[in-house]
């Protein structure tokens, strides 16, 4: 028995203290000189200031922020960007109609004047990040209860951002806590406003595969997108201008046509979104058996209809492409995620490390702190659950959001009301471009029942309680709101004005929305916001229990913080996996993977006619790899998740070798807990991008630009 216990402590502790001996980690690049030996026995040949330096062009300096979600790299001194066709596909979508549709087509820009301009997509480029604790946290006294410290840490942060930024010219800054606000980082950005629409290939290569593939591995997804980015005459932001020129980046990816093997050093630089590796077992067993299971089963409602509606009509296919990706996004990977969370058994182990963690810490700093954490979780659960549901439910109907964005363009000054009908006007406009009604009134009608099934009385406002009583059904309560709102008429929407105000007001689809808004803000927000600031302070102490826990076990563990959407190194090697016994995958896929999914009669797998008569006549041009074949994706050990999209993978050498795009659904637990074994990103091989460019676009004039290694 003592034996057994002994053994579990010791796999708890492993599990728990140990991750970093393999590719686990997304380490920031101002300190990668604390990790460059790693990287350089593991392969990599430049040095610490060539992946991060503020006083020479060094890689950093050729990765941006795309949007605020994706990464991106600049591949020639023209401004010049790749990211994902995925990252760019709103873009894309919004220059498509039923006449043009480039997400069919695809759309290549013949010359410079043919790019695209982009409302509302910017970059973000990292001038630097620092350690900036001392300055945060000045004037801050053990005594300050939580909220005095969240204020004092904004008004340093305010002053300091302030104070980065003066010059202006585009620069932003944010202030970011990393360990649970044990550290704080200035990250200081330069962004640029003017981003073109370059290429993209048809969807049939660029989402090939669609949502069927999608966190799959083997994968055959040509999903990248081309943009420039542009700037004034003196290589500054400016938006848009016809007189704007190519922007010129201090450094640019030289791209690698050498191709990649197994057990090749992979590097990846971007910006990963958001983990949690260092969370309590609750909070984690909050994910596996609740908010993911209903989650997923409310999303399988949505899409379902989503599904049913686009297989009837091109048009609705177009109009809810990309909101269905999204759903279908998150949908597929919490599936995997819940998955690989049971099989590592993250839970389990997580406690017994807790019961341990527990017993050093008695009577010292740490004492407790396991405890305190599971007395905030189990106060928190019902709210979460409350938020959760009010997020898949009550916020995705499109009908209520409209009406509601409607409703905040009334303005009221004293006792005169104005109505901003100019903007009024653009949001209707792109509203009604992509809106369906059977679908928005269908999918009312699946979540708000299951939001009745599920969600217990006490955690429902009473407005939803009283409403439905009146209409005896969800159904009922749909057929008003669908039948008599104003906003399912865009000519009724058109003809709004400031003496409507009420009327809009008195609306089903703003009232419904307004009145959700409301309770929220009453009764489970300022709740949720105390709790979790209450779990910010615990792991706090927890997060530093844990680093000084582990170096006391001698069981030295490299700690990164979690991902918070900002610049970080991850670094690994391309790998095959085992999904499950008996099977084994190899790291590369090639275009005759692709051949062997074509299926004209399955929409995710229809090929371009032009590539199948390429493949018959092997007409491969400078892009095939020694077996003959035109490489298209390939996998690696390093650590990513959602933002590394558009990511560029980087060999030993530094130079461009792929696109990341994608993590294999087994491994998807790794925002969680990473598992060496079986934990893959999937990456585009840039030489499919080069043979999609000269091949299928036939815009090879744009390699005049680019810088090829060999
Ligand atoms: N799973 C990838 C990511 O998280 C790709 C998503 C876009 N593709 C799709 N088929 N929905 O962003
Ligand atoms: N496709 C994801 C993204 O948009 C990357 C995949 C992942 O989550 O690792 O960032």
């Amino acid at each position: 028995m003592k034996n057994r216990f002994r053994i579990i402590l010791a796999t708890a502790l492993a599990m728990a203290c140990m991750t970093a001996k393999a590719d686990e980690g997304m380490w920031l690049p101002s300190l990668i000189s604390q990790r460059i030996v790693d990287m350089q026995e593991k392969g990599f040949k430049l040095s610490a200031e060539d992946i991060y330096s503020v006083n020479q062009a060094s890689l950093k300096d050729a990765v941006v922020l795309f949007g605020r979600g994706c990464t991106g790299e600049l591949i020639s001194p023209e401004g010049l960007l790749l990211t994902n066709h995925h990252c760019g596909y709103s873009q894309i979508q919004q220059h498509s109609s039923v006449e043009h549709d480039y997400l069919k087509d695809g759309f290549w820009a013949m010359s410079r004047k043919e790019e695209l301009p982009n409302k509302g997509l910017n970059v973000s480029f990292l001038e630097r990040m620092e350690d900036v604790t001392d300055i945060i946290l000045k004037g801050y006294t053990p005594e300050m209860t939580e909220e005095d410290r969240v204020e004092l840490v904004k008004a340093n942060s305010k002053a300091l951002i302030a104070e980065a930024t003066k010059e202006g010219k585009g620069l932003r800054a944010t202030v970011e806590a990393l360990y649970y606000g044990n550290q704080y980082f200035l990250f200081l950005y330069r962004q640029y406003d003017d981003v073109r629409l370059v290429g993209a290939p048809p969807s049939s290569i660029g989402k090939f595969g669609g949502d069927t593939d999608n966190w799959m591995w083997p994968r055959h997804t040509g999903d990248f997108s081309m943009f420039r980015i542009y700037a004034d005459k003196d290589n500054n932001p400016a938006p848009y201008s016809k007189d704007n020129v190519p922007y010129k980046p201090k450094k640019y990816f030289r791209i690698s046509t050498k191709g990649v093997q197994e057990g090749d050093f992979t590097f990846i630089y971007g910006f990963p979104g958001s983990t949690k590796e260092y969370i309590h077992s609750e909070g984690v067993r909050y994910i596996e058996e609740i908010g993911d299971p209903h989650k997923i089963h409310l999303r399988t409602l949505r899409l379902d209809i989503m599904n049913k509606y686009q297989a009837q009509s091109q048009k609705v296919r177009i109009q809810y492409s990309s909101k269905n990706a999204n759903v279908s996004n998150a949908w597929k990977k919490w599936q995997g995620e819940v998955k690989g969370i049971k099989k590592m058994k993250t839970v389990r182990t997580k406690q017994e490390f807790e019961k341990a963690f527990d017993r050093w810490a008695q009577g010292g700093e740490f004492d407790g702190i396991i405890g305190k954490l599971a007395g905030i979780y189990a106060e928190l659960e019902p709210y979460q659950f409350a938020t959760d549901y009010y997020s898949e439910t009550v916020r995705t109907i499109e009908l209520a959001n409209f009406a509601m964005s409607m409703a905040r363009l009334f303005k009221q000054t004293d006792s005169t009301v104005t109505f901003d009908k100019e903007r009024a006007s653009e949001v209707a406009a792109s509203f009604y471009k992509d809106w369906y009604l059977p679908i928005d009134k269908e999918s009312f009608i699946a979540v708000m029942n299951e939001y009745e099934k599920n969600v217990p009385a006490d955690f429902k406002p009473e407005y939803y309680k009283e409403k439905l009583a009146s209409y005896g059904s969800i159904e009922a309560w749909a057929e008003d709101m669908f039948t008599n709102s104003i906003f399912i008429d865009p000519v009724r929407t058109e003809a709004l004005d400031a003496a409507d105000k009420d009327a809009v007001m008195a609306d089903p689809a703003t009232e419904f929305f307004n009145e959700f808004l409301k309770w929220y803000a009453s009764d489970i927000q300022p709740v949720t916001t105390r709790l979790n600031q209450d779990l910010q302070l615990a792991y706090r102490d927890y997060m530093r229990g844990q680093m000084v826990y582990c170096r006391t076990q001698r069981v030295m563990k490299d700690f990164y913080p979690d991902a918070n959407l900002t610049l970080r190194v991850a670094y690994g090697h391309i790998k095959g996996y085992s999904p499950a016994d008996g099977v084994y995958y190899t790291p590369s896929s090639t275009i005759k993977g692709i051949m062997e999914k074509d299926n004209p009669e399955i929409f995710d797998y229809n090929i371009p006619q032009r590539l199948r008569d390429i493949y018959a006549a092997k007409d491969y041009g400078r892009w095939a790899d020694a077996s003959g074949e035109v490489p298209v994706c390939f996998i690696a050990t390093n650590h990513t998740t959602g933002g590394n999209s558009g990511s560029p993978v980087i060999n030993a050498d530094g130079d461009l070798i792929g696109l990341n795009f994608d993590r294999v659904w087994e491994g998807t637990m790794s925002d969680i807990v990473f598992d060496p074994e079986i934990c893959r990103n999937i990456a585009l091989d840039v030489r499919y991008v080069l043979f999609t460019i000269d091949k299928i676009g036939e815009a090879d004039y744009l390699f005049d630009e680019m810088t090829f290694t060999e």
